[in-house]
């Protein structure tokens, strides 16, 4: 029936309303009313209070089709006021729980849902692979497959049982495809990606969600060997709703239909624009106003078939039955928003997935503070030191209301829900304990300016590097705190304006004053357990190695502070495991871990080609040994599945949390080939003085490679299993096996 209805309307439309259902317009318009009482207008992005107006609008029109709703909440509601912000996603992939992930994102569509959004713009799963790039925080990392199955997790979250579910929210994989492989690490500049690249690596995770039935896809910004995405036919037609058989909607990133004429110049003139990007299989087009008029010109002279607009609005009418808009139009819920957003439901599942999304990255035995196998402690205090150790923007990370680049909204997030590190020590450490903070640094980046470049809230600035400007009297203070006190957490990052779209940075040092800060207070006989809130990886300095514990939380979210808390003191055991590699020296990038072998020289003649921190690295308060690697059946088709058991034994007083990791070297490829890949990994609790046997299954199927002309096969032949705690090759076990022909 949903044909049917789709054909009688598109039967009754008028060229000039088909185009109208492609464009989405940034609803800060002042004459939104017009365009959604002509029907001239299709979807509505970063709407906020007028949400309920808009849909009433549409309601009325002639045509009565309902308006299609959308915004970045990317990690929760970021546009809501008291809504519940979880960590950012490069934050949850650190848990490795698809699990988790799901209920996450069941919960941010339960809140999205009820404010009358009908579709979110996550999740990312653009690959991590130089980290100078802003929008490192908003990817799983750098793992094709990981990435695959947490966006795997977020699209069933979001999604629900079912579209017509009124609580289901429509997902978005983004940013197709490519994005994040832009020369220096620059946001959407020209992308050094070839097919055997794309097919390789970067389109795997779009195929995954696919199969997952995502509904709707976003293009990047780039351009790749010459062709702006927005006119790549071979991506978005051949392969995505061809090869792939996607049937949802494809939505352009922002304006990307108009920079083909202004930026990218690779069009004369609007009409010429609008009929590149339908032939190529564009069907919405993201606050390009110029369309309206391109299109039904390019259409009046012949240059566009009436019949690629068709098939453009018929995908985008789909969405509409399949949400059910017709018949409801899930305008705002008040009733509802009152009981969900920001519910103390969510609140347990933000502080459960904080918990387990740290990564301890080093520890000399200091931590955990409180251990609770040792007598009573006596009271200690604790100094919280440095510029993100009170930060909430910082701790929420991008896109969540309040922070820098979302201006545009009206509200932030009430402060007092959101807890920085130092509010979460003040929660949680024991009584009589006490807890004292001094700033100690600034992170100065940048700087206003009334000529600056102009970002979507109209706010000019002009982010510069900035010298290191120590404040001698603000690193006094800090540096007697630290005298004064048993331990010190100094909490280090960046900040929301070196994070984001157009926020690339060309360095990835700690920035301003901080690594004065940390110097000093190493130098100080007090232990200095360093936690890094942060939107990526940073290069860290040679003191930080000098530390007592580093703790990686990346932007934690609401309950980050207090996650963080408990895993210092020891309430909960560290469980996080890294999913992106974390270079010594900007320098050194990339340093992702499954790169192509073949590599002739093992070092740079100045440094190690060694990372800092290895993918799938982080450690646990106790000591896990791997042993007996063991493949019952080492040979399979094809079509099989390799079974092995591994055997984990925690030498150690407390419970371990492990993320086991099954990696796999093809060992004799057609084509040059990464060393070694994740294919599985299986999350297991171990109890203090226990044995557990666990089995990882790795599909014989996903033990390919492409091809040197890109066909992805399985080559028969003797493989490598490497089943271990991290990437690094002393972390792994190895038993080969074979894949019969
Ligand atoms: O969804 C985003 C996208 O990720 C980057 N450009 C703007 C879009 C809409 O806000």
């Amino acid at each position: 029936p949903i044909d049917a209805r789709i054909d009688d309307l598109l039967g009754r439309m008028s060229v000039a309303e088909k185009v109208g259902q492609m464009m989405q317009l940034d609803a800060n318009r002042a004459d939104l009313d017009d365009l959604i009482s002509t029907n001239l207008v299709g979807s509505l992005l970063h709407i906020g209070e007028r949400m309920g107006e808009a849909i009433e609008i549409a309601e009325r029109t002639r045509l009565g089709i309902p308006l299609l709703t959308a915004d970045d909440c990317i990690h929760g509601h970021s546009f809501f006021s008291g809504a519940t912000i979880f960590g950012t996603q490069l934050s949850m992939a650190c848990s490795w729980d698809p699990k988790l992930l799901e209920r996450v994102a069941r919960a941010a569509a339960v809140e999205i849902s009820a404010t009358g959004i009908h579709w979110t713009f996550s999740p990312v799963l653009c690959i991590s692979r130089d980290l100078r790039w802003g929008r490192v925080d908003e990817t799983f990392g750098e793992d094709p497959i990981l990435i695959g199955e947490l966006g795997a997790a977020m699209i069933r979250g979001y999604q629900g049982e079912g579209l017509d579910d009124p609580t289901a929210v429509l997902a978005c994989a983004k940013h197709f495809a490519g994005y994040s492989e832009t020369q220096g690490g620059r946001d959407a500049s020209e992308a050094d990606v070839s097919r055997r690249k794309l097919r390789s690596w970067f389109l795997p995770p779009f195929q995954r969600a696919v199969d997952e039935g995502c509904r709707t896809f976003m293009l990047g910004y780039q351009s790749i060997d010459g062709v702006p995405i927005t006119a790549n036919r071979w991506l978005l037609s051949d392969v995505l709703k061809g090869e792939w058989g996607f049937t949802g909607t494809l939505i352009t990133d922002w304006d990307n239909v108009g920079r083909m004429v202004r930026e990218q110049r690779v069009c004369a003139d609007h009409a010429e624009a609008a009929a590149v990007a339908v032939e190529a299989g564009n069907d919405l087009v993201m606050t390009t106003p110029e369309f309206f008029e391109g299109a039904q010109l390019a259409v009046a002279t012949g240059r566009l078939a009436e019949a690629d607009l068709d098939e453009a609005v018929r995908r985008i009418l789909r969405l509409k039955f399949e949400l059910g808009l017709f018949e409801n139009p899930r305008a705002p819920d008040v009733a509802l928003q009152a009981q969900v957003i920001g519910s103390a439901e969510h609140a347990r599942l933000n502080l459960e997935m904080a918990r387990r999304s740290l990564v301890l990255l080093r520890n000399d035995g200091t931590l955990p503070l409180i251990d609770a196998t040792s007598v009573e402690q006596s009271p200690r205090t604790i100094a919280v030191v440095g510029p993100n150790a009170d930060d909430p923007h910082v701790t929420l990370g991008d896109w969540a209301g309040s922070s820098g680049q979302v201006a545009w909204m009206p509200d932030g997030h009430p402060r007092e829900l959101v807890q920085t590190v130092l509010d979460g020590m003040r929660a949680v450490a024991p009584e009589g304990w006490s807890v004292t903070h001094s700033r100690g640094a600034d992170i100065e980046v940048l700087i206003p300016d009334p000529g600056g470049e102009k970002w979507h809230d109209g706010g000019p600035r002009v982010p510069v590097f900035s010298p290191a400007k120590v404040d001698p009297a603000m690193l006094a203070d800090a540096v007697a705190a630290a005298g004064s006190a048993d331990y010190v957490v100094a909490v280090l990052g960046d900040t929301i304006a070196l994070t984001g779209e157009t926020r690339s940075t060309a360095t990835l040092e700690l920035q301003g004053a901080q690594i004065a800060l940390l110097d000093a207070l190493v130098a100080t006989d007090t232990p200095v357990i360093l936690v890094l809130v942060h939107g990526k990886p940073a290069t860290l300095p040679a003191s930080a190695m000098q530390t007592a514990a580093i703790i990686e939380a990346f932007n934690p979210g609401m309950r980050g502070g207090q996650a963080v808390a408990e895993l210092i003191l020891g309430l909960i055991e560290p469980s996080g495991r890294l999913p992106i590699s974390v270079p010594r020296h900007v320098g050194q990038q990339p340093v992702y871990y499954n790169q192509v072998r073949g590599q002739h020289g093992e070092r740079y003649a100045d440094l190690t080609q060694e990372p800092q921190f290895v993918f799938g690295e982080g450690l646990s308060y106790t000591s896990v040994e791997y042993s007996n690697l063991h493949i019952p059946i080492d040979e399979v088709g094809s079509d099989g599945v390799i079974r092995c058991q591994v055997t984990l034994t925690n030498t150690g007083a407390r419970p371990a949390i492990e993320t086991v990791q099954a990696y796999v070297s093809d060992l004799v490829t057609t084509a040059t080939w990464a060393e070694k890949e994740l294919k599985a990994w299986r999350q297991v609790r171990v109890e203090a003085g226990q044995s557990e046997t666990v089995t990882v299954e790795v599909p014989a199927a996903s033990c390919s490679i492409v091809t040197s002309d890109g066909h992805r096969v399985v080559e028969p032949g003797r493989f490598e299993l490497l089943v271990g705690r991290s990437s690094r090759p002393t972390d792994l076990l190895s038993a080969e096996f074979t894949i019969a022909r």
